[in-house]
């Protein structure tokens, strides 16, 4: 994995330092597609001076061969295909391998990778214990947190960083698991007992079944909602350098455990302005209530003075409709038919994305619906409480996070993340004791 640093000679760029009239030479560094880099790593030898990019919105962290965004476009790769060709083509599993490998599974891979997740989704009988330390009303990201992070006390024999055996054992095991997990954090919240996994059912399908059967009676698990679950999977795996996955990056930078960096980025996603967002999305349309309130709620979504937002709506990357947002409106239509759900929360957010797109405000900032806008209505209809939204969005990406940890951890050029500032704080000063203060 090199970048292409050779070219015309002309791969460089100029920076003048009108402050001491010294002028640099910074490498250009160019990928297979999309945006050059400024390679700036020796500019503070070189120059005495830091970059500056609060939220880093003109930095790269890192080279990759994973996810390519065009947010101009709206078009998201996942190692060269176009997400709506996996969503439509593949199982989440597939893409699983394609995202930790690198290529989609010749038949026989597929058969034993399913095999090898399918025969990793049972957890230490001891983790049920930590799940009771919980109050009932626990948010169940916070158990996801905790569980997660637990993991690392189980499995010693996959926590050594630098051997690549121990890391696929344990990126196997994060997948196989937090299913399992995410159900027993619901059944947990519910006052129903855990239901162990099956292997003769499907990623999707042994999720569906451990989060809603009861030893009574097992849940009958209709095709077009497992693979309309299969396929929110999908298109939750990865998602380039966003903010949980730049959490788990930083993370394994310092050489922590995987379980303990997958715990950290489940952390960040919870967030509203990320994962939260699908959760927040409910709550808003259920507080808009109806569309005759949609340009009140508009209104304030414009208001600076009122810390208000559109929820699934923007992006820090897409300038254009998420593709995923366009998937998943058109698997919110099937799913409600297919299940006989007329729920007016759908018919309420088709409103409101169509008002909010001829807005002014709206058109000038290029915000449009993100993978956010539509999962919640999808994910309401199969179920599942607004709580459990985020904790599938984690389900889903632990697969991204395991393969970026993965790909930092082989990288030559990764060091430990640790970024500098602009310092606007005291300078020097004498200690004054309390008596004179
Ligand atoms: C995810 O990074 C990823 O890839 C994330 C993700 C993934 O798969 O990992 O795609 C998943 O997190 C999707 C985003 C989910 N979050 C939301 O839906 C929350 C609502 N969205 C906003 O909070 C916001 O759009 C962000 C956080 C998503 C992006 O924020 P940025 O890039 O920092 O943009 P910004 O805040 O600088 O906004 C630019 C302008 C501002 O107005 P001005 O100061 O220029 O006048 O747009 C406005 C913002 O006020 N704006 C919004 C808005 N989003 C941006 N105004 C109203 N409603 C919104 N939702």
């Amino acid at each position: 994995m090199a970048a292409d640093n050779t070219g015309n000679g002309k791969d460089f760029v100029t920076l003048v330092d009108h402050s001491t009239g010294n002028s640099h030479d910074l490498p250009l560094m160019g990928g297979t597609t999309g945006p050059k880099v400024i390679d700036v790593r020796k500019l503070y030898a070189e120059t005495g001076h830091f970059t500056y990019d609060p939220g880093f919105t003109s930095t790269g962290s890192c080279e990759s061969e994973i996810t390519y965004i065009d947010g101009d476009a709206g078009i998201l790769l996942h190692r060269g295909y176009r997400i709506e060709d996996l969503a439509e083509h593949c199982s989440f599993l597939e893409v699983c391998y394609l995202l930790l490998r690198g290529e989609l599974p010749k038949p026989d891979e597929k058969r034993e990778f399913e095999q090898t997740i399918t025969y990793h989704t049972m957890v230490h009988e001891q983790l049920m214990n930590f799940y009771r330390g919980f109050r009932r009303d626990a948010h169940p990201m916070a158990i996801m947190v905790g569980v997660v992070g637990a993991l690392s006390s189980f499995y010693h024999d996959s926590t050594d960083i630098n051997d690549p055996h121990q890391r696929m054992i344990a990126s196997h095991r994060l997948i196989a698991k937090m299913p399992t997990i995410a159900s027993m954090a619901y059944k947990y919240s519910v006052g129903q007992p855990f239901i162990y996994p099956r292997n003769d059912l499907s990623y999707a399908e042994d999720f569906l079944h451990m989060t809603f059967s009861v030893p009574p009676e097992e849940y009958k698990i209709s095709p077009t909602v497992a693979r309309a679950m299969d396929r929110i999977f999908i298109l939750h795996a990865d998602h380039e350098q966003n903010a949980s996955t730049s959490t788990v990056r930083i993370a394994g930078s310092s050489g922590a455990n995987p379980f303990a960096c997958i715990a950290a980025g489940i952390s960040c996603l919870w967030g509203p302005a990320h994962g939260g967002a699908n959760e927040a999305v409910l709550n808003m349309l259920n507080e808009i209530g109806h569309k005759d309130n949609i340009p009140k709620f508009l209104a304030k979504a414009k208001d600076k003075e009122d810390p208000f937002r559109l929820m699934g709506f923007g992006h820090r990357v897409y300038k254009n409709v998420d593709p995923r947002a366009k998937v998943l409106k058109k698997s919110a239509d099937e799913v409600l038919a297919e299940l006989g759900v007329d729920d007016p929360l759908l018919e309420l957010a088709q409103e409101l994305e169509r008002i909010a797109r001829e807005d002014e405000y709206f058109i000038e900032r290029k915000l449009f619906p993100n993978v956010d806008f539509y999962s919640g209505i999808i994910l309401k209809a199969i179920g599942f409480p607004t709580s459990m939204f985020t904790v599938l969005f984690a389900l889903a990406r632990t697969v991204g996070w395991v393969a970026q940890w993965n790909e930092m951890i082989t990288d030559p050029s990764q060091r430990i993340g640790r970024p500098r500032q602009l310092y606007t704080g005291h300078t020097e000063r004498s200690y004054v004791p309390i008596d004179q203060r």
